[in-house]
């Protein structure tokens, strides 16, 4: 059995182009592997929690001497970082808000960055950050109302989304990334269209990588 993790981070439940083409990831999976876990994390209907000073200071305590409450505040954590560990490969939808990831995927980063569990400092000030989980392939998917945010477009420095999902992904150890965006949301019109296209076929590309080709039935 394999096990993939999705997180889907859009506000919306209709008309979200993120979570249409998580879904159609997800359908690519499942016919490679019928039987696949699918591990639902769906941040933008269940957000996490903000992090709190109890959070913080369980955190920051060593594993061994954390009280039963600090164990509870991090239940959440814990939780987020198991699915991660369980799974074979993550398939993320991530909107741009106001040019940078939704505040429920920022809550859901803050959970699992954590030192001692997913990261770890080095003695060393070039290189100063270990990442601590193990890498798994990423496919991720991100959405923009307008255009022009790609390397070397025009509004290249408005993007703070890909960068940073792209940042604190690696940070953690999850530095396998293959993004996949989508434009011109909010037009809808044949710019929108083409861009769906190209992403489409970026994710049945990328599910391909991934999956053994579907055995036809007999
Ligand atoms: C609160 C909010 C903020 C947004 N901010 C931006 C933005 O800064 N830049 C942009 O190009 N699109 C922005 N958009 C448009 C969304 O990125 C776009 O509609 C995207 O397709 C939303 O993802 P979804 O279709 O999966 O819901 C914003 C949308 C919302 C709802």
């Amino acid at each position: 059995m394999k096990s993939l993790l999705v997180i889907n981070a859009s506000g919306r439940v209709t008309r979200s182009i993120t979570r249409q083409l998580t879904a159609r990831f997800v359908e690519r999976w499942k016919e490679a592997y019928p039987d696949a876990e699918i591990i639902d994390r769906d941040v933008g209907i269940r957000p996490p929690t903000p992090v709190s000073e109890a959070w913080v200071a369980a955190s920051f305590s060593p594993a061994d001497q954390r009280t039963p409450e600090m164990h509870a505040a991090l239940e959440e954590s814990e939780t987020f970082i198991e699915e991660i560990l369980r799974a074979d490969a993550i398939v993320m939808g991530v909107p741009m808000y106001n040019f940078g990831m939704p505040a429920q995927m920022k809550a859901w980063f803050d959970q699992i960055v954590r030192v001692g569990r997913s990261f770890d400092f080095k003695d060393d000030e070039a290189d100063p950050y270990l990442p601590l989980l193990p890498s798994r392939p990423v496919v991720l998917i991100t959405a923009t109302g307008t255009s022009g945010y790609e390397p070397g477009g025009l509004n290249e420095r408005f993007n703070f989304l890909d960068p940073h999902l792209q940042s604190v992904l690696s940070f953690v150890g999850l530095d396998n990334i293959s993004l996949i965006r989508v434009g011109f949301e909010e037009s809808q019109d044949k710019r929108f269209k083409r861009s769906v296209e190209e992403a489409e076929l970026s994710i049945d590309r990328a599910a391909g990588k991934l999956t053994p080709v579907a055995q036809p039935v007999n």
